[in-house]
């Protein structure tokens, strides 16, 4: 988290006003690895598959969409409020502490659970220890606002929703997607937006937020194609980890075994967060049966059948989704590449990235910032590599803090003009941010270097 907001990668939001629980701003760099993160996911979700399309539906729909849903009746969570500090806790995951598995369990359940407990004088607040808890009340999610009614007159009738997810836009537009486009069943909609919670705990830096973008894919089959596509999806998943850098051992599959009364089969991938102490959700992959487009049929009157040519067989179309958090991968790919490493008797901290996460790919430096002619030359570089790569111009203290200062931000690779490059050989120092080893490249060569590295 130091880090983080010392290197400009999240802040708090709101500081100046004493912050604002469970919402956060991405700063510059932070910025650049988001972007990267959602690019990394649209490239295997969108442009390298023929079967799945873009959307970016709007935050605000029409208020039954959630009605449909039941999101507005039961999206809550269980909460528990310390009568001492104050502070609110989820009920269900005070109990998962001690071993009950009270995931989507009745408010009931979770009481009788909780009295438990309370008998054995082991329910304490997290917060301060004090034992006087309340019973656990059901939470709603939902964020209300309104839309062109004024904010006093907000009621029932007139209230409208931040969405809670972003996967409701994709029902809506899947009629309009298949009318619009060529895509056939099977076939996927993907998209990434903001999605709000009104979240009861948020205390893991931006593990949890009541703001968040979502990056989800809804995939439109046929029954019978469910449990092979399925399968499918969660190769692909489980690959993308992969590919990013996660070893076999820093994710596993955790198999929900209660689920939505719709669902037919759900697992989250799971991370081992070395900074949140285990391993915790990252994405669901969900089988949903027919129910979304079943709801969104009944409750707007429009039929959201599919006709198959071939079989000439009418249906509600089947979805399974992939959904995951944009900020979870964030924190993900954050706890995984910080490392810090004993040189002589420095520490040094360095965020190892995949390179195409790396926020910044080079940095350059002139070795001196006093000597126009290679702080000319390097300018001159930077001005090169910046039109195909992200780069920096560095030319602040000594070449050695400017390491630390990218390695931190994650850099690849630092060029360092000095003056055998102006005044022998036209070549430059390039430094490895995992090896530290230095090597000269000529300037001439220098695209063609990075477009191999990178
Ligand atoms: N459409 C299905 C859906 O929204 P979910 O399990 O509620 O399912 C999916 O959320 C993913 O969205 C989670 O695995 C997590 O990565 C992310 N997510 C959910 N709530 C979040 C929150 N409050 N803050 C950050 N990420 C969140």
């Amino acid at each position: 988290m130091s880090l983080c907001k010392r290197r400009g990668f999240v802040f708090p939001s709101s500081e100046i006003y004493g912050g604002f629980g469970a919402i956060y701003d991405y700063g510059h760099y932070g910025t650049l690895l988001k972007n990267n993160i959602r690019d990394a996911w649209w490239k295997h979700m969108v442009q390298y598959r023929e079967d799945v399309v873009a959307l970016d539906s709007a935050i605000f729909m029409h208020p039954t969409t959630w009605k449909a849903s039941g999101h507005v009746d039961s999206f809550d969570d269980p909460q528990v409020d310390c009568r001492k500090c104050k502070a609110r806790m989820r009920a269900d995951h005070l109990l998962e502490e001690f071993g009950v598995n009270a995931d989507k369990q009745t408010i009931e359940f979770l009481n009788t659970e909780l009295d438990k407990l309370r008998v054995e004088k082991k329910l304490k607040c997290v917060v301060c220890g004090s034992s006087d808890l309340t019973e656990a009340k059901q939470f709603s999610l939902m964020v209300k606002s309104n839309l062109g009614s004024p904010t006093d007159a907000l009621s029932e009738e007139n209230v409208v929703y931040l969405r809670p997810e972003t996967c409701g836009g994709i029902y809506l537009e899947y009629k309009n997607t298949v009318d619009s486009t060529r895509m056939k069943l099977p076939f996927g909609i993907a998209q990434v937006g903001k999605a709000f919670r009104n979240e009861i705990v948020a205390r893991q830096f931006i593990f949890r937020t009541r703001e968040f973008e979502q990056m989800e894919m809804q995939y439109f089959l046929h029954p019978d194609e469910m449990k092979t596509k399925y399968e499918e999806w969660k190769k692909t998943r489980w690959q993308w980890y992969l590919d990013y850098g996660m070893s076999e051992n820093d994710i596993r599959w955790y198999k929900h075994e209660k689920l939505a009364h719709y669902a037919s089969e759900a697992y989250d991938v799971e991370y081992n967060f070395r900074s949140l102490g285990g391993f915790k959700e990252i994405e669901g992959i969900h089988a949903r049966g027919d129910w979304d487009l079943s709801q969104h049929s009944k409750f707007s009157g429009v039929d959201l059948t599919y006709f198959d040519e071939k079989t000439k067989e009418r249906f509600i179309p089947h979805i399974m989704e992939t959904s995951v958090g944009l900020g979870r991968l964030f924190l993900m790919f954050i706890d995984k590449a910080y490392t810090e490493e004993l040189i002589g008797d420095e520490t040094r901290t360095v965020l190892k990235f995949d390179y195409r996460l790396a926020p910044v790919k080079i940095a350059i430096f002139p070795l001196l910032k006093n000597k126009p002619e290679l702080v000319a030359k390097a300018k001159e570089i930077y001005n090169q590599l910046k039109l195909k790569w992200q780069c920096e111009f560095d030319d602040n203290g000594n070449v050695g803090k400017r390491y630390r200062r990218q390695d931190e931000i994650g850099t690849p690779f630092c060029v360092t003009i000095d003056f055998d490059t102006i005044e022998k050989d036209n070549t430059v120092t390039v430094r490895d941010r995992d090896t530290m080893q230095q090597e000269r490249v000529t300037v001439d060569g220098l695209l063609d270097f990075f477009g191999k590295k990178l």
